[in-house]
Parts: structure tokens; sequence; C-alpha cells
């Protein structure tokens, strides 16, 4: 299983666009995926159909399975498209205060709860909150591909220093083979500041580590968001929904998994 996180703890940059339509994307051309949801606002859960009322009565939450030492993961996932699976999130104060009161390993605790998913899923695609706290820091514990998601605005690349900064640590400490690749994930070719920015990613990350894929902003991507859908399904045929498909074929490409992307073939056609 190869994880992907997204991270970038400036709200409101497409996480969990990204990572909503990337998990179906992957899905949908054959692989096994077990989407995650780290962020207590609950949007990429409730976007794959997760009622999130119900799952504040049940607790079965990605912040309460990193608590549950014997629990197994399986019991606190639900199968929501074929081969897609997610383990939810939604508000809970008290689930949060816990992780950060955890004293020993504490950016360990997914990994070590999601070790046995290994065998059963290709990818692992982590959705993160708006911030830098424990719950980012065990997502970036255990990834193999960190996707740094970019929108265009005056303020993109505030605090990008800092994020770097906090992920080369989580990397010299956990995942020394972890990538770090930055996403144009709201573009607009036309527009300058759009490409000043772009420019400016460049600069920061290298050619090599900015996906050539952009995401065009979209007004179909906003409609799909409103009815809690990926773009990819609500919208098939749209401009981001072929970005996002191609995105999907960069990702395997930089993972290097041209073995897994025929067996995903194979298992498609099957
Ligand atoms: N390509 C796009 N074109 C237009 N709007 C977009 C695009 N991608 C995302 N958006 C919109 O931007 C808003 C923020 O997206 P999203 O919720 O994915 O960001 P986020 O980084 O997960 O936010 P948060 O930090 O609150 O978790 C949403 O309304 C979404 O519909
Ligand atoms: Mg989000």
């Amino acid at each position: 299983m190869k994880t992907i996180a997204i991270a970038n703890h400036k709200g409101g940059c497409a996480k969990t666009t990204v990572a909503l339509n990337i998990a179906v994307t992957l899905a949908n051309t054959g692989s096994r995926v077990l989407a995650v949801d780290l962020d207590p606002q609950g949007n990429l859960s409730a976007s794959l159909g997760i009622d999130l009322e119900e799952l504040e009565d049940s607790r079965h939450t990605s912040h309460r399975l990193m608590l549950d030492e014997r629990g197994d993961f399986s019991t606190y996932t639900a199968n929501v498209r074929p081969r897609l699976d997610v383990l939810p999130s939604c508000l809970d104060d008290d689930a949060e205060a816990l992780l950060d009161g955890q004293a020993v390993s504490r950016e360990l605790l997914l990994k070590q709860k999601l070790a046995p998913a290994n065998a059963g899923y290709d990818y692992c695609v982590v959705d993160t909150p708006p911030s830098l706290r424990v719950p980012t820091l065990n997502a970036l514990a255990m990834s193999d591909l960190t996707i740094v998601p970019i929108e265009t605005s005056a303020f993109a690349l505030h605090g990008l220093t800092q994020l770097l900064r906090k992920v080369a640590k989580v990397r010299k400490a956990h995942s020394p083979d972890m990538m770090v690749m930055a996403l144009s994930s709201i573009y607009t070719a036309r527009q300058n500041l759009d490409k000043t920015v772009r420019a400016k990613i460049i600069e920061r990350f290298t050619e090599d580590f900015v996906f050539q894929t952009t995401i065009p902003r979209a007004i179909s991507v906003g409609e799909a968001t409103a009815t809690l859908r990926s773009v990819i399904e609500a919208n098939s045929e749209s401009a981001p929904a072929f970005a996002y498909r191609k995105l999907v074929t960069e990702i395997r490409e930089v993972l290097g998994d041209e073995e897994s992307r025929q067996e995903a073939t194979r298992r498609q056609s099957r």
C-alpha cells in the first residue's frame, strides 16, 4: 500500500477536493483505495456519503482508531464505492485533546493502526486538517508521497516555509523516502497572478517536484462540492475531471507504479 498525504495548513487550498478526486479516480481505474479523513470538519467523509450525525454517535472515526489500542482498523471503515473504503472523521473535541496529550510516539499512531491494511489496499489517500498538529503529523509519518496543494491568492505561499520545515523533520524521523510535490490546485492559466504564483512554486520546489498537471479553477468543482460528490462523478467530461485523471496518471508514474497500474487494469476488466 502506498500512502498519499494531502497537506497544507493553509485553509481552503483544495486539500479535500484533491483527496476526494484522487481517491475516486484511483478506485475507478481499478485500484483498491482506503481514504482516510483526519479533519474533524469531516468534509471528505461527507463527500463520500458518510452521515456525520450518525458518526458523532458511533464515534468510529480516524481519531478514535488512533486512540484505540486494541481495536482493528476494519471495524472503523465503511465501504463507499466499488474498491473504495473510508476511515471517516467528525467533530470530537475530546479525541483531539486526547491525541494532543499522548506522550509516546503520537506521530506513529495511524501508521501502527493501519499496518494490517497494507495487504488489502493499493493506496491510502489521507486528507488532513488545516493545521500542523498531531493528525497531520501522523499523515506525514506514513506518507510515500505528500502532495501540497497551492491555490492562487496573494497569501497562497505564506506559511510554506513552516510547512516544509515540519515535513522535513517528520521525513527525517519516520519516512526517509517520502516525496513531497506541489500541485497548482485551483489555477487559471490566463491570469497573471496564477502564473506568478506557479513560477514561485517551481522556484521553491524545483520543476521535478511540481506536478505538470494543473487543476483548472472551474464552477463545476464548486457545484460538485455542493452536492457532496467528486467532480469526476458529478461532471466526468469537465476540464477539472480531465485534469484529475491526468494527475492520477502522473501520481502513478511518480510512485513508479506501472506494475500496480497493470494489475488495476486487469482487476477493472474482470
Ligand atoms: N478547481 C477548483 N475550482 C474552483 N473551486 C474549487 C476548485 N477546487 C476546490 N474548489 C473549491 O474551493 C473550496 C475549498 O476547497 P476544499 O474544501 O477542498 O479546501 P480545503 O483545503 O480542504 O479546506 P480546509 O482547509 O477547510 O480543509 C471549496 O468550496 C471547493 O469547492
Ligand atoms: Mg478540507
